[in-house]
């Protein structure tokens, strides 16, 4: 049993295999927090202490007693206006004005198997598998009832919390703030990890001292955002990659969100993971319902590399694919991902039917299984200027029925993928002219442009279902097996004429996800690769729908080397999308080896992004072993355990690799950041081999004790030239 309840005390147990989470209702029905981290037993209400503190407020209903005080009792979801003059987790403005919400426990329930959010993405698992509590909290005089929800992945050491809020009075509420998890750290000195960055430049990881105050993370953008992704670790201070208590919250959402963390005046530590809270006034009629997406929580003792590793399992086998999961007809699990080759870095928006049959052409010889045409192929678009929201196969310049192009690549023995990006308008488009209303834009001012174009208002179901027409009549026109869909601005004019206004930045996302799950609804076997200007959306509620998502635009291998690094603390490789580029790079100018190209880029989910026509014929026989190669190992590098090696941003080589489950192949990848004259030698350690077994490294035929390889690692060799890049294979021989 995962989830244990205490009927005397009152005390909420869940246990996973590794840790324990604890709670426990007190006299005056708050529900307190007692203990997260390693797995213990007992009860732990024992670390509450109670002493009376000067400005720090007293619950009415405690009587006299000065001792007891929100302001310093740890809580599982605490509330503005009860006397915890910390970081509220919600907000309520009751129909009078007043900003209170006074929660307490009101019952629970314990189920088999995993809570579904509705409309929402989330962790799934079979019935065995999961858990889940539900704690039900209510405010007496608003009639405010707060479901908290656990799921217990026991097996994965997962903890996800969700909460519904639902308006039981018969007076209009507002929801100011809502949060989805809370953890109250009663002692102890934290970092903060969090992973921010820009448009081209995705995922660069922070630590930073949790101190007096409060600092926060979020986005405004309508989306995730390139600029702080919705994931973050808390680490004890001397965390390092291999050792060390630290803790993962993960929010399962892609559009505004905050994550606050703050130390308070008597040295307690408080972490909040939810919606953003500018932007949303979520009103609530008699009955309705507020569901805050998913945070997943996790904790391990063993440093950054166990906690990413259990990210990466939950994420790659719990929410990849989820949309699918329902559907007896879409397939689940791993799915083999196809080597692409795209058009946009090969041609951008200058291309023809001809173009993408010659790709395809070219592909086919070299093994690629798919083309994926770009940006360009619809409405009046020869470039970024006009035409979104005119999904109308441009025909003229295609040269031929969309239908007709598609049976040619075909032909050529290659699939077909092709871009959309449904949520956007031009302003120069048949659409905007026949419903400017549609683009969101804030009464009697004009809207804010973003790559010169409108959003349009996805919280609108009439607006979705016009788009959803003319992406299905596309989709409809011939053997189309992959979709990018793309999303190339932020959101500034959270207005919309039909929903009402504080439920606009959220309902966006919603109707977002409504769109995906009627897509795979009635294409079950179409996969989607998510892009948002590269890593603009790259979250966990995007994977739920688009098991890959554009990792970043920038396919500078070198650059990739710290995106990647930063996208891998959460987000397993198969979720990764990396393709190998042109020289001089398009966003840096740099000049990298084919070899190193291949070599990062075969990190994640693999493709190719550049004129195949222009290879010479060495490059063209470099990318057939490329190919060969990512395909052996594809099953390593999608399932089998992932591992930093080393810390790009701070050491000489970037190094990471992969492990088969049963431990006895290795796949190691290593590039050399800095070269200098007569330059010393990088060693490189492995990680979790066998410690008693003999490693061949296949290449050069060499044979390594395991404890070797993991104690002294291998010399990395000394060669002339720049971010030179190594590739090893070991397997173990009895
Ligand atoms: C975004 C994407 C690119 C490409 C262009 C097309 O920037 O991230 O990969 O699809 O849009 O306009």
């Amino acid at each position: 049993m995962a989830i244990l309840f205490q009927e005397e005390k009152r005390i909420f147990t869940l246990q996973t295999k590794q840790t324990t989470y604890q709670m426990k209702v007190d006299n005056f029905g708050f529900l307190l927090h007692l203990y997260y981290g390693a797995k213990v037993s007992g009860e732990m209400d024992y670390l509450l202490t109670y002493y009376d503190r000067g400005f720090s407020g007293n619950p009415n209903d405690v009587g006299n007693n000065r001792t007891y005080s929100m302001d310093v009792l740890p809580q599982e979801y605490p509330t503005l206006g009860t006397g915890d003059y910390r970081n509220s987790a919600f907000v309520l403005r009751n129909h009078d004005e007043s900003a209170c919400c006074d929660l307490r426990y009101a019952g629970y329930e314990i189920r088999e198997g995993k809570y579904e959010l509705p409309g929402l993405p989330a962790v799934y698992a079979k019935p065995e598998e999961a858990q889940t509590l539900e704690i039900v909290l209510e405010d007496a005089v608003s009639k405010v009832r707060v479901r908290l929800l656990y799921g217990v992945l026991e097996d994965e050491d997962i903890i996800t919390r969700s909460v519904k809020i639902t308006n039981y009075g018969t007076e209009y509420i507002v929801v100011e703030k809502a949060s989805s998890a809370c953890l109250d750290f009663i002692t102890g000195e934290y970092d903060l990890l969090s992973f921010y960055g820009r448009h081209i430049m995705e995922r660069n990881l922070q630590r930073a001292r949790i101190g007096h105050g409060s600092q926060s993370i979020g986005s405004r953008r309508g989306t995730s955002s390139h600029q702080y992704n919705p994931a973050v670790i808390v680490a004890g201070k001397n965390t390092t990659e291999d050792i060390g208590d630290c803790y993962g919250m993960v929010f399962v959402y892609s559009g505004n969100f905050l994550c606050e963390a703050e130390q308070d005046q008597f040295d307690q530590t408080r972490i909040l993971m939810g919606l953003q809270r500018d932007l949303f006034n979520y009103p609530l009629e008699s009955g309705e319902t507020l569901v805050v997406p998913e945070t997943i929580l996790c904790y391990s003792g063993r440093g950054f590399g166990d906690l990413s590793m259990k990210y990466h399992r939950c994420i790659r086998n719990h929410i990849c694919n989820g949309a699918r999961s329902r559907r007896k007809s879409g397939k689940t699990g791993f799915i083999p991902r196809p080597v692409l080759v795209n058009s946009w870095e090969a041609a951008y928006f200058n291309f023809t039917g001809e173009t993408i049959v010659e790709l395809a052409r070219e592909a086919a010889q070299l093994g690629i299984d798919m083309v994926v045409m770009d940006d360009g192929w619809f409405g009046k678009r020869e470039d970024d200027n006009s035409g979104l929201g005119d999904w109308q196969v441009n025909e003229k310049k295609l040269g031929c029925s969309l239908g007709e192009l598609v049976r040619r690549v075909n032909e050529e023995g290659v699939k077909f993928g092709i871009w959309i990006e449904p949520e956007m308008i031009s302003e120069d488009s048949d659409l905007y002219r026949e419903h400017p209303d549609w683009a969101m834009q804030n009464p009697g001012r004009n809207p804010a442009r973003g790559r010169n174009q409108l959003v349009l208002d996805f919280s609108r179901e009439d607006v979705r279902e016009h788009i959803f027409d003319q992406i299905c009549r596309v989709l409809d026109q011939g053997n189309i097996e992959y979709v990018k869909w793309d999303m190339n601005r932020s959101l500034t004019d959270f207005y919309s004429v039909e929903t009402r206004q504080g439920k606009v930045s959220y309902d966006f996302v919603i109707g977002l996800y409504d769109f995906m799950e009627k897509l795979l609804a009635k294409y079950p076997q179409l996969m989607i690769e998510g892009c948002s200007g590269g890593g603009g959306r790259f979250d966990a509620g995007m994977m739920y729908y688009t098991p890959q998502i554009w990792c970043s635009d920038n396919t500078d291998a070198a650059d990739r080397l710290w995106i990647q690094y930063g996208t891998s603390f959460f987000y397993p490789m198969s979720t990764i999308s990396a393709h190998v580029s042109a020289v001089p790079n398009h966003q840096t100018g740099r000049i990298t080896s084919l070899r190193t190209r291949g070599i990062v880029a075969m990190t994640g989910a693999f493709g190719y992004e550049l004129s195949l026509g222009k290879l010479s014929a060495e490059e063209k026989e470099e990318i057939r072993e490329q190919i060969r190669q990512y395909k052996e190992f594809e099953p390593l590098i999608s399932m089998g355990d992932y591992y930093r090696l080393s810390n790009p941003f701070e050491d000489a080589c970037a190094a990471w690799m992969f492990v088969s489950k049963d431990r006895k192949r290795v796949l190691l990848h290593v590039v050399l950041l800095e070269n200098h004259g007569n330059m010393i030698v990088n060693y490189v350690r492995l990680k979790e081999l066998l410690p008693d077994v003999v490693y061949e490294e296949e290449r050069s035929g060499k044979r390594y004790c395991g404890s070797a390889l993991m104690q002294a690692g291998i010399p990395i060799p000394v060669e002339m030239g720049e971010y030179l890049a190594y590739q090893f294979v070991f397997t173990a021989k009895e």
